[in-house]
């Protein structure tokens, strides 16, 4: 199957990626079903390894096995003290988009080689207390970045209001030189804080305890997500 990468999606857009981290893993394949039915546009999927950050969740094998199941854009976040040595096992095994730690113990332009090498779109990710002139200098080179909004290891942390701070001058950033990188925010997002982080310049919403544990279901929780297109500043 050819890659469907960020890059196919629009970065004017309010998007929405549910974490499968918050699904249920006794069944997985149902709740992949029931959020992409309900008109999600990517779908995050959360890689620990229990070294970066303190949990540990899932591998290649089971991508594998969700992706035979699934047409969507598969967003990978790796939370990995070397991501370079998961770049190709993870885009064998069918990510589309590669997101990496700033953080992580290689070397920046090395991973974005890599992942771009694997023919998927490339992120770079930074932790609430990194600022974001540690990314601004990859802009050029990226398809997106997504910001931590609470800090990685774990779902269902309250959503910190104190980096939109620095989503705004990342957007304005990505304004300035015109380009069509997406901004992501990860952690806590749910109805209300969605409309905080679109107003703020993000347009990529990762959400997992709001989208599969809302009481009113799936749909509904992603419907009220993207509602929040109307404050979009992107
Ligand atoms: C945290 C993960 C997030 C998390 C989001 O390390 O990167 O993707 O699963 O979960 P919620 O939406 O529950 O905060
Ligand atoms: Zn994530």
């Amino acid at each position: 199957m050819p890659k469907k990468t960020v890059t196919t999606l629009d970065p004017k857009k309010l998007l929405v990626a549910p974490s499968i981290l918050a699904a249920d893993f006794a069944s997985l394949g149902d709740d992949i079903r029931r959020v992409e039915q309900g008109g999600c546009d990517l779908l995050h999927l959360d890689i620990m390894d229990g070294h970066f950050v303190p949990n540990l969740t899932m591998g290649p094998p089971l991508v594998k096995s969700i992706r035979k199941i699934s047409q969507l854009c598969f967003d990978v976040h790796l939370m990995l003290s070397e991501p370079i040595n998961f770049v190709e096992p993870f885009a064998e095994a069918g990510a589309d988009h590669i997101t990496f730690h700033i953080e992580c113990r290689n070397n920046p332009a090395d991973v974005i080689a890599a992942i771009r090498k694997a023919g998927c779109s490339v992120g770079l990710c930074l932790k609430p207390r990194t600022p974001a002139s540690t990314v601004i200098p990859y802009l050029d080179q990226l398809d997106l970045i997504l910001v931590m909004s609470v800090e990685p290891g774990f779902g269902g942390q309250s959503f910190m209001s104190d980096m939109m701070g620095k989503v705004a001058e990342i957007r304005t950033a990505i304004k300035k030189i015109g380009s069509k990188t997406h901004l992501e925010i990860d952690g806590g997002i749910d109805r209300e804080t969605v409309k905080v982080a679109s107003t703020a310049g993000a347009n990529m919403m990762v959400a997992g305890t709001s989208v599969f544990r809302n009481p009113a279901g799936a749909e509904h929780a992603i419907r009220e997500l993207h509602d929040a297109q109307r404050y979009l500043n992107a």
